[in-house]
């Protein structure tokens, strides 16, 4: 299974319900996923720690795309893009989401469940796996950080 179909997931508590609905999409989708947590059940867990979990998959060339849930989508990104080689995007439509690709060339997605209703977050997710990075101009602009 080539990398590019594997996708790591993660949420805090907050995130939970949305985890699982992209779970079952994803694999309706035809991709395989890495589940960084948290089971279900779990009280509370501290956003950073589940970041630093699904960033690791990715540098380590576990899985190329990352998922990222908790209440609003911020704290995951925060967290997640102080690993070298992440670029997370919140991203709260489709229109970002296609940005986030076609320009940043964003490898993880976050969403927030307490903003956005579930049928809004699965689109966004098949927006943000199906668009390519456009390259050219952002490259350069991407090598300018990251
Ligand atoms: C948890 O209550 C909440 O703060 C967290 O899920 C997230 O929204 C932080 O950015």
């Amino acid at each position: 299974m080539p990398i590019d179909n594997i996708v790591a997931i993660g949420c805090d508590h907050a995130g939970l319900e949305f985890k699982t609905l992209i779970r079952d999409q994803l694999i309706r989708l035809g991709f395989q996923y890495l589940d960084a947590g948290v089971p279900e059940g779990t009280e509370r867990v501290d956003y950073p720690i589940v970041a630093a979990e699904v960033s690791q998959l990715l540098q380590n060339k576990a899985a190329t795309y990352g998922v990222l849930i908790c209440g609003t989508g911020i704290g995951m990104s925060m967290a997640a893009n102080r690993f070298k080689g992440i670029r997370a995007a919140n991203c709260l439509n489709e229109a970002m989401a296609r940005f986030a690709r076609a320009h940043n060339d964003a490898n993880i997605l976050t969403l927030g469940q307490r903003l956005m209703g579930p049928d809004l977050a699965l689109s966004v997710l098949e927006v943000f796996l199906s668009t390519p990075f456009e390259g050219g101009r952002h490259q350069g602009r991407l090598s300018l950080f990251n």
